[in-house]
């Protein structure tokens, strides 16, 4: 029999709890309790969406692509890999995953290392300010900028950033409403003035690719826009943000080329045996070129930033961590599973099913509340302590499970042992300001937790 639905019904959660709303993005983690005590219940407000919770039915629902799957569109393929069917996807993520070799990592580490000492001395040198733009962005940024073989100076930085905040905000609106549709007069001018700077390199962008990848790029800037029901988003209703999408990936196409006549044993390079074997088109490089810059710099730059804020918090965690270096990794862990940057992602049913004990329609949109399995108490004993010594804090759904479970995974825990590797010896300690209070990430759909701003004030701590 079809349970009954209303949210009002489920015990536990109570009527109204809307994940999208202002409070709840800006302090989700209290209602995930009472969230884990009902696995699956409606979205209040959104028709046709379920919130999943609780550390089993999220793991089932990963684990199970052909009945859950990453397309949020029946009948429409979004070609970006965490979206994509098993199939399709296995072939690229396999010729995707030469860029995420132990290899490419002994590659990186060198840079990596450099980044973090600059980082770091340049932020303890101004003694205040706020860690995302001074430490914590610029160091995954510039992890990007390198596995792309992207120009690395501040200005480009800076340019990456702006392309990466305009592909979460336009291409993946997963689980949100997505961005209002332009209206009135003046909305309108400025789109069609959008529009006009937008044509430019999308044409550049298709006279560039060969004929048979056009219509795949197409696409890229979702058609999300119109279906009913469905985030309003999309090349033309946002061109100003598609525009910056376009040149990004003519960046990169160019970058390409020149590795093409040029080889020269980076990173990237290791892109272009595939490419010549025809396992992967230029198109699809393109597509998962945007998708790193997404997925990888604002949750890499989030984690460094709530392994400080936390040092603001419970300073002898600091101390802890310079008595024994080696807990770091620990400590990266038990920050990821309670602080998990991407708190929700989204799948949707492939087939009427019942999950948790709830009959779930065909095409139910599934939003997978990560950050909540990750308090289950069932699976972590006190979850809300903050516990690094926990037998399992390795064992949280902070980078996902199953087939599309985090690439990245192994480079940012990378990222972030080093970074806090080369701050912790040198930080005698570090508070927030009260003037001028953390500002949290909520207008992302995507379901990001992290910080816009975390201004602070360090204190340097002399190493012997
Ligand atoms: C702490 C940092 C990170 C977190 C918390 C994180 C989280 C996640 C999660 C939860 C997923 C799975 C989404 C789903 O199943 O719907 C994912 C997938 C992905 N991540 Fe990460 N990520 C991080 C860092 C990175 C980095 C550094 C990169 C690359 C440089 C990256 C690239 C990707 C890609 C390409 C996918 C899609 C994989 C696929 O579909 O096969 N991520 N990430």
């Amino acid at each position: 029999m079809q349970a009954q639905l209303r949210p009002e019904n489920i015990s536990g959660i109570g009527s109204g709890f809307d994940p999208l709303s202002p409070e709840v993005r800006r302090c989700p983690h209290p209602h995930y309790a009472a969230l884990n005590r009902a696995p699956v219940q409606p979205v209040a407000g959104h028709p046709n969406f379920y919130l999943v919770s609780s550390y089993d039915t999220v793991s089932e629902v990963l684990m199970d692509p052909e009945t859950y799957d990453g397309q949020p569109f029946p009948g429409y393929e979004v070609n970006i890999m965490s979206a994509m069917r098993p199939e399709p996807h296995k072939r690229l993520r396999g010729a995707i995953q030469s860029l995420f070799t132990n290899q490419s990592l002994t590659q990186l580490t060198p840079h990596i290392e450099a980044q973090v000492r600059r980082r770091t001395a340049e932020l303890l040198a101004a003694g205040q300010g706020d860690l995302m733009a001074l430490w914590a962005n610029p160091i995954p940024l510039s992890v990007i900028a390198r596995l792309f073989g992207f120009p690395e100076g501040e200005a480009d930085l800076a340019r990456l950033h702006r392309y990466g905040d305009a592909a979460i905000r336009l291409v993946i609106p997963l689980g949100g409403p997505g961005l209002p549709v332009p209206r009135g007069l003046v909305a309108r001018w400025r789109q069609a003035l959008g529009l006009l700077t937008a044509l430019p390199p999308l044409l550049r962008l298709l006279w560039q690719l060969p004929a048979a990848e056009r219509k795949a790029l197409s696409q890229l800037p979702n058609p999300m826009a119109d279906l009913p029901g469905y985030p309003r988003t999309g090349f033309p209703h946002h061109p100003e943000l598609a525009r910056l999408i376009l040149e990004f990936q003519l960046e990169v196409l160019g970058i390409l080329h020149d590795h093409l006549r040029n080889p020269r044993d980076e990173v990237v390079d290791a892109l272009l045996p595939p490419y010549r074997r025809g396992e992967l088109r230029l198109g699809e490089i393109l597509s998962s070129a945007l998708q790193i810059l997404v997925a990888g710099y604002e949750t890499t730059a989030n984690t460094l930033g709530a392994a400080v804020h936390r040092f603001s918090t419970e300073p002898e965690r600091l101390r802890e961590l310079q008595d024994h270096p080696e807990r770091i990794e620990a400590y990266v862990e038990e920050l990821l599973r309670l602080d998990a940057p991407l708190q929700r992602t989204l799948r949707r049913t492939t087939r009427p099913v019942r999950l948790a004990g709830v009959d779930l329609p065909e095409n139910a949109q599934l939003i997978l509340m990560l950050g909540a399995a990750n308090l289950d108490a069932t699976r972590f004993d006190c979850p809300e302590q903050f516990d690094p010594a926990r037998g399992n804090a390795r064992r949280h759904l902070a980078f996902g499970r199953g087939i599309h479970m985090c690439i990245g995974a192994q480079l940012a825990r990378l990222e972030a042992r080093l970074a806090l590797a080369e701050l912790v010896p040198r930080l005698q300690a570090v508070e927030l300001l009260p003037e001028d209070p953390p500002q949290r990430v909520t207008d992302k759909d995507i379901g990001m937790w992290g910080y816009t701003r975390l201004p602070v004030r360090l204190t340097p701590r002399s190493v012997t």
